[in-house]
């Protein structure tokens, strides 16, 4: 691991901004990429997914998959967009099936991702979003294998 692999901490100051950071991660994100985002209720993350979505050149809306768990989306390649939000830890087994071999034809965005850790491949780019109402959202992210770390350049 090199200092590519160190976490990096930004700001977005509006909903807008939060957006924009997805995008740029959209843009640059290939088949196989693993975007885990973690943080409270209303931190911004599906906010963040959606402007992955729009990086990835999806047309239609993208909210939280809740209560349907996975949510795919057509795009450059394809988006799955998973909630771990329902699930009660990263020991739940449902957890498990979430995953499956498409995933390496399309990249992957997880919201709550603390509570499907376990499932998740080791290679991933964390991003932890903090921040509530009104107040800017801090994103602090973090590459575990070198593919994630060229993804994390697009936001440095
Ligand atoms: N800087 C910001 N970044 C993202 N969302 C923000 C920001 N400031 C305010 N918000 C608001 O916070 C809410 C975030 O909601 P959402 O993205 O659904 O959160 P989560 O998926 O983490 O529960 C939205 O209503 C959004 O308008
Ligand atoms: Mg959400």
């Amino acid at each position: 691991m090199t200092g590519a692999q160190l976490p990096i901490r930004l700001l977005a100051p509006d909903p807008a901004a939060t957006r924009a950071l997805g995008e740029r991660l959209g843009k640059a994100a290939v088949a196989g990429d693993v975007i885990a985002l973690s943080g409270p209720l209303g931190a911004g993350k599906t906010e963040l997914a959606r402007g992955i979505a729009r990086g990835l050149g999806v047309v239609g809306p993208v909210s939280s998959p809740t209560f349907i768990l996975v949510a795919e989306h057509e795009g450059r390649v394809p988006l799955f967009h998973l909630d771990g939000y329902r699930l009660a830890g990263p020991e739940d087994a449902l957890g498990a099936g979430l995953l499956d071999e498409r995933r390496a034809a399309g990249v992957t965005v997880v919201e709550w991702a603390e509570r499907l850790s376990a499932a998740l491949p080791v290679g991933r780019l964390e991003i932890r979003l903090d921040g509530s109402g009104d107040d800017p959202r801090t994103l602090v992210c973090r590459a575990t294998d070198v593919r994630h770390a060229l993804l994390l350049e697009a936001l440095a």
